[in-house]
This record gives structure tokens, C-alpha cells and sequence, in this order.
């Protein structure tokens, strides 16, 4: 080739590098406007095709570095604009990537449960019990408390159980620490029921005395319908001078007409408890018929819902309380018999079962 061939063939040359260089720079620049990345991933891909050594942008290095000086001069500041567009969108569209990135995981709580948080209801026992209270607390009783592990003394002893006497029978007790043979007051046991805190509230105060003990009680007995283990209760005790059977009587019939309505009549039948004398069971008129008998009263128009009595001189002697200034009167329910009327469950067990379909229908009763 002569030297005229070999010039404009190097020429030649030049002019196809330079049209492609420009094909590629125009190519690019179209490019970066609708440079789109939608997640991590995507990104990624952008750079592999753009960035990268074997990308597009190192492509037009390479193409940029086989020019003549002169060239490179002409093309150098546009190759770098057009490098410089690309590195900044794509920094742009990893930001707004990591951004995003962030607010799902802010808003990532791995301790939540899968299921939405239903908002639970009142027990229908806690809300008789808190009627109960709130019944009696008009007329100026206050609530005590006390331990439902109980020694022998407070459950039985000092509320004037005789040791071995059968009245012991009357509540099979659970035994947590009991000595081998003999009866002890310093046995451990499951209270059987809370007149063990009027025991407590007896010895720890002098009267007057106008208390209510609620809490849950536990007996031996074989779960059915109609009986349970533990059952709670709400016991009531009034110590004073001058309290009389009479009064006894005036406060459960208010009592009773407030719980179960203003028509409602109450009956004191004799019974016998050791802590009590003379003692009483009370019924209330049929709430279900009305008093005209069916089968919840066995047709006698009434139902039994709690013991009473005035408390025995013995009891207030063994609690430190003088009885020949004092007398007092004391009652105690039981909390499901109560909801049993009012609610008429025909099945003590789910109460305690707490199955929520159950649960849920007493709130707004
Ligand atoms: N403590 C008795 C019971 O559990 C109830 C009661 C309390 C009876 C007070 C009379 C007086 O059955």
C-alpha cells in the first residue's frame, strides 16, 4: 500500500471508530432518562448492563482509550458527562432503593403474631362478683382479702370446728401439709371458704367490723354440672353492738332486690354451721317462673343462694373480739350459683373451661 493508501486508510478508519463512538454516546445518553430499578435485583442488573467492565460504559472506555490524541481531546469531556450521568442516576435510584428498604423494615415487627389481636371480655363470675360488691358496698361493707393456702386454725379452729367433729365433713378439704393421724391447726391446706378471712379480719381488728370476702374456694368434690372443685364466693361479715337476726334479715332482703329485682321475696329456713347460731339458709322466689314453680326450682317456687347466721359468741371469743359487748351477723354465697340465676348456665364447668364463645355473650347482659 503506498503512503497516500496507508493515510487514508488509518483515515478510514478514524471516521468508523468516531461514528460508532457517537452511536454509543447517543445510544447512552437515551438511556439514562429511563434508567428504572424497582428493587435491589433490578439494580443489580442495571449496573451489569451499564457499569460494569463489560458493561456499556466500559465499553465506550474502551472504545474512547483506541483514540488518537486529538480525538480523545474532542470526545473526552462528553464520554466523561455522559460516565458522570449514568454513575449519578444510578446512585439516585439505589438511594431511593435503600430508602424504601428501610421504611419496610421499620415497619417489620417480628414479634407480632400472625393473628389480629382480639380484645377479650369480662368473666361472667368477675361480673357478678363485682355486682355483688358493688351491692353491698352502698350499704357501707368494704372488701378484705386473704390467702386461698390456709392453715387448719382460720379455716376451721377459730370458726369453732371441734377438732374430729364431723362438721369437718361438710367441706372435703384438699390437705397440702397435713400431720399423720392427728388433726392440727397448723395443718396446710386449700381454703374451703372465706370465712377464713373474716377469721383474719377478726383478729387483726376491732369492731366495727363491715366487711366482704370474696375469692375462690376449693373443694374435694367430683366435677360434674352441678359441682366443682373450686368455686369462688363472697362472704359477708358485720360486727357491731346491737346487731340483731333482724338486721341479718333487712340486708338480705335488700340484697336480694337489688340482684334479682323488686319483686323478688326471700325465706330463712334453720340449718346449722358451726361458726353461726342460730343459722339460716336463705332462698329467694324463683326468679326463672316467677314463683309459680318449674323445673330450675323443682316446683316449690323457690331457690336456695346462701347460709347465714349470727356469728357463734365462740368465734368472736377465739378471735380476741368480747362477746358479751359485741354480736355480729354473717352470710357467704356462692359466686356461680349467683350467675347460674342470673345468666341460667345449665353447666358449672364452663365457667371455668373459658371458652371464649361462652365468655363473650355476658358483658352487655
Ligand atoms: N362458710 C359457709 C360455706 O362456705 C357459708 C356461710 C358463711 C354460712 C357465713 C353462714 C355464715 O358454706
Amino acid at each position: 500500500m503506498c503512503n497516500f493508501c496507508c493515510k487514508f486508510a488509518a483515515k478510514f478508519i478514524v471516521c468508523i471508530k468516531m461514528a460508532s463512538i457517537k452511536e454509543r454516546i447517543s445510544a447512552l445518553q437515551a438511556q439514562v432518562e429511563g434508567m428504572k430499578a424497582n428493587n435491589s435485583k433490578e439494580l443489580e442488573e442495571l449496573r451489569l448492563k451499564l457499569l460494569s467492565k463489560k458493561g456499556e460504559v466500559g465499553a465506550l472506555m474502551d472504545e474512547f482509550k483506541s483514540l488518537q490524541k486529538e480525538e480523545k481531546a474532542q470526545w473526552g469531556a462528553i464520554v466523561n458527562q455522559v460516565r458522570q450521568s449514568i454513575e449519578t442516576r444510578f446512585n439516585e435510584l439505589k438511594e431511593q432503593i435503600n430508602a424504601q428498604a428501610d421504611t419496610a423494615a421499620e415497619h417489620l415487627d417480628l414479634t407480632r403474631t400472625p393473628d389480629s389481636i382480639e380484645l377479650g371480655t369480662r368473666h361472667p363470675l368477675s361480673l357478678v362478683r363485682e355486682e355483688i360488691i358493688d351491692i353491698f358496698s352502698r350499704i357501707g361493707f368494704t372488701v378484705a382479702d386473704g390467702p386461698e393456702v390456709e392453715d387448719d386454725r382460720h379455716v376451721f379452729g377459730m370458726l369453732n370446728f371441734a377438732p374430729e367433729h364431723p362438721a369437718r365433713d361438710m367441706q372435703d378439704t384438699f390437705f397440702i401439709e397435713k400431720q399423720e393421724g392427728i388433726q392440727s391447726p397448723d395443718d396446710i391446706l386449700l381454703r374451703t371458704h372465706t370465712s377464713s378471712v373474716q377469721t383474719r379480719v377478726m383478729t387483726s381488728q376491732q369492731p366495727p367490723i363491715r366487711v366482704l370476702c370474696p375469692g375462690r374456694v376449693y373443694r374435694n368434690e367430683a366435677v360434674s354440672a352441678r359441682a366443682h372443685c373450686f368455686f369462688h364466693q363472697v362472704e359477708g361479715l358485720y360486727i357491731d353492738k346491737n346487731v340483731s337476726f333482724a338486721d341479718l334479715r333487712e340486708v338480705l332482703l335488700y340484697f336480694a332486690k337489688e340482684m334479682f329485682g323488686g319483686d323478688t321475696q326471700i325465706r330463712l329456713r334453720p340449718s346449722y354451721f358451726p361458726f353461726t347460731e342460730p343459722s339460716a339458709e336463705m332462698d329467694i322466689s324463683c326468679n326463672i317462673c316467677g314463683g309459680k314453680g318449674c323445673a330450675f326450682c323443682k316446683n316449690t317456687g323457690w331457690v336456695e343462694i346462701l347460709g347465714c347466721g349470727m356469728v357463734d359468741p365462740n368465734v368472736l371469743e377465739s378471735c380476741g373480739i368480747d362477746s358479751k359487748v359485741y354480736t355480729g351477723y354473717a352470710f357467704g354465697m356462692g359466686v356461680e350459683r349467683i350467675a347460674n340465676l342470673k345468666y341460667r348456665v345449665k353447666d358449672l364447668r364452663l365457667f371455668s373451661e373459658n371458652d371464649v364463645r361462652f365468655l363473650r355473650q355476658f358483658e352487655s347482659c
